[in-house]
């Protein structure tokens, strides 16, 4: 059994971008830690104050936000940190190689009920001479990402990570306090039967999404002939890991709810990062027109359709699209 520092060596992952993942791993484990302590640290509920997103913070995005953000920008090969929960992206130093853009807390909605969260995070190159405050460097395509990955708060804190070479898996032995290896290789089955969408928004859907959906729903005597199951979780990280462990397809389409956004999840938090280990496990990642991967993003905020899962399954969703 291998600990984190050992496989991104063994990978060949240059030493100042093992230090940046590195720290995204402490700050990730303290926000672990106090998750188990829950309501014993006084970290459930809302506060006052709003994201730029509009979305209210609870208590857990901005302490999880802050852990991330202190110690990003203390490292000297950070250039520059962006976050979800930040107006606009934070410098670290200027000699910095490394960007690195974070999701803090993925599934807020859980935390009070006592349900799976997670951390997202990628990490890009930062190109030319300019700081990190200058949110221009950070915006480059998914596929420029040299790392990506998660940490899932569930029954156990597991890590789900790739440097573009597979995805490995690693479980937090509180004991020690260390990531060890549990899987590598991971796969995603090209086929499924199990989809995950919030079907409460269907009525906002576009006609695309809602003919592939009905057509599910009328299982083995319908066009796609096999009888579907639906999960949802409001988690995409447990959504994806769910996936990545049997398989599957996760939605969050385009709605009409705000015409203005062209999905609710953050392509630089969310969809860039999960398509990247979608991806590299063998399954695909579209906005049901075009790769995820290929968006090129306008600014650190925007947000992003998402198609993801098992291959086939995913070729179908963008096959409706192309009709
Ligand atoms: P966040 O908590 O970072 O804002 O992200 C929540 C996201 C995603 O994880 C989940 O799939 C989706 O929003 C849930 O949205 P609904 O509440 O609309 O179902
Ligand atoms: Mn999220
Ligand atoms: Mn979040």
């Amino acid at each position: 059994m291998k600990r984190l520092d050992q496989v991104l060596a063994a990978d060949g992952v240059p030493a100042e971008l093992e230090l940046v993942i590195n720290d995204v791993i402490v700050a990730c484990k303290d926000i672990a830690f106090k998750l188990r302590q829950g309501e014993l640290a006084g970290i459930l509920g809302a506060t006052e104050d709003e994201n730029v997103q509009g979305e209210t913070q609870k208590k857990l995005d901005v302490i999880s936000n802050d852990l991330l953000k202190d110690i990003l920008v203390a490292n000297p090969y950070v250039r520059g940190i962006g976050s979800e929960e930040e107006d606009y992206t934070v410098a670290g130093h200027d000699a910095g190689k490394y960007l690195v853009t974070f999701d803090p807390l993925d599934g807020s909605s859980n935390i009070d009920v006592n349900l799976s969260v997670g951390t997202i995070f990628s990490v890009l190159e930062a190109q030319d001479d300019q700081s990190g405050d200058n949110q221009e460097v950070f915006l480059q395509n998914g596929r420029k990402q040299v790392a990506a990955g998660y940490v899932l708060y569930g029954p156990s804190a597991l890590l789900v990570m790739t440097t573009g070479n597979g995805v490995n898996i690693f479980t937090l032995d509180t004991t020690v306090g260390e990531f060890i290896q549990t899987k590598s290789g991971v796969s995603i089955p090209e086929d499924t039967a199990e989809f995950a969408i919030n079907m409460s928004n269907q009525r906002f859907w576009e006609p695309e999404m809602k003919q592939y959906i009905d057509d599910c729903l009328q299982g083995e005597e319908g066009p796609l002939g096999k009888r579907y199951n639906m999960r949802w979780v409001a988690s995409m990280v447990a959504e994806v890991h769910r996936i990545l462990m049997r398989g599957g397809i996760f939605m969050y389409p385009y709605d009409s709810r705000d015409p203005s956004k062209a999905g609710k999840l953050r392509l630089m938090y969310e969809g860039n990062p999960m398509s990247m280990i979608v991806e590299q496990a063998g399954g695909a990642s579209s906005t049901g027109r075009m790769d995820i991967m290929d968006v090129a993003p306008q600014g650190i905020h925007d947000r992003v359709p998402v198609v993801l899962g098992s291959k086939n399954e995913v070729a179908k969703v963008v096959a409706y699209h192309n009709k």
